[in-house]
């Protein structure tokens, strides 16, 4: 890993490593594409060995689909490979020149990630996190007991990637209040770097992608609680109407009920707005336990 002068940001050619926090599907769709696109190696973190195994065979999995469709060598699928290297340490972060947090939406559990990374890693590392609805003004103030010094706060960031990370293109950055101009473009270059489409949105509850997104999903559940339309009709309309590759109840379910319950609630609390109230069914199955695509049942059984 190249060293660098402390300035707070560099260009994105510069980036030359990476860590990604999270061997999720979040944060190993990251690393893969980093891999592959970017062609840096990646530091793979995460708490337990058996969650950065199942993530690095999913990774395996992906790579192998690609070769049997001939998009990738074998050769290119190894040396994707060879670039992930996965870790159960956040010190192994000290050399990287850029990280991705992608752990789950909990508040603390980010804090006190920021904190650690302000303290592990070189002072021009960009620090991004990939979340959907936290603050990234809050995150970065959780750099630092000093509010007047932004050394660290400065480079922290967002980039929140959508799901599938290999197939989706686009990617939100988010500056917060702290962040830096060159922190923002060299984070907006390194996810063109990544064959990525980014947008730029302020720091605002939602941001963009989940402002418009979890409404339209909400409104969905709604019509099927107040018996506008039924599960079908809901979906078929708005997949047969608008060209898009699932209608808004089974991107619920692929997403998560529980994710999206949580982040109309940041809507709602943060704005104070009655037009994101969270509808009933949503509430009801998230208690219910049936959070989608990922318990076996939603709006749909899997
Ligand atoms: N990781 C990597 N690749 C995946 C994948 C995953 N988890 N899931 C599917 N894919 C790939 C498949 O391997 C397949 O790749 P190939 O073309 O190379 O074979 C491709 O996606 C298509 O998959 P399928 O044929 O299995 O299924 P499909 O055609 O129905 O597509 C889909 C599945 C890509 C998920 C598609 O339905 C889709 O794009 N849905 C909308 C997803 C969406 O809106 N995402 C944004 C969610 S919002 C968000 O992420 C923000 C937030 O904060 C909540």
């Amino acid at each position: 890993v190249r060293s660098f002068s402390s300035s707070p940001a560099q260009h994105a050619a510069d980036v030359k490593s990476l860590g990604v926090i999270g061997a999720g599907q979040m944060g190993l769709g990251i690393a893969l594409v980093a891999a592959q696109r970017a062609q840096v190696p990646v530091m793979l973190i995460d708490t337990s060995d058996t969650a950065l195994s199942k993530g690095m065979a999913f990774a395996e999995r992906l790579l192998a689909k690609d070769v049997s469709k001939s998009r990738i060598t074998q050769g290119q699928a190894d040396e994707a490979r060879s670039l992930l290297t996965p870790s159960t340490k956040m010190e192994d972060l000290s050399s990287v020149d850029f990280v991705i947090e992608a752990v789950p939406e909990i508040p603390k559990l980010k804090l006190d990630i920021f904190g650690k990374l302000a303290r592990i890693c070189p002072r021009h590392t960009i620090l991004a996190t990939n979340t959907s609805s936290i603050s990234i003004t809050r995150i970065a103030a959780a750099t630092t007991s000093d509010p007047t010094d932004t050394s660290a706060s400065s480079r922290v960031i967002a980039t929140h990637f959508m799901n599938p990370v290999p197939v989706q293109r686009g990617v939100e950055i988010i500056s917060g209040l702290q962040t830096s101009k060159e922190t923002l473009e060299t984070a907006v270059e390194f996810c063109k770097k990544l064959g990525k489409v980014t947008s730029v949105s302020a720091d605002s509850p939602g941001f963009l992608a989940n402002r418009i997104l979890m409404p339209y999903i909400n409104e969905a559940a709604i019509c099927l609680e107040t018996g506008v339309g039924d599960r079908d009709s809901i979906d078929a309309i708005m997949k047969n109407g608008t060209n898009v590759p699932m209608g808004p109840l089974q991107l619920a379910d692929f997403v998560g009920l529980d994710t999206c319950l949580s982040i109309m609630k940041v809507l709602h609390e943060e704005t104070g707005d009655s037009k994101y109230r969270p509808s009933v069914l949503l509430g009801k199955m998230v208690d219910a336990g049936w959070l989608g695509k990922k318990s076996g049942k939603g709006f749909y059984d899997y």
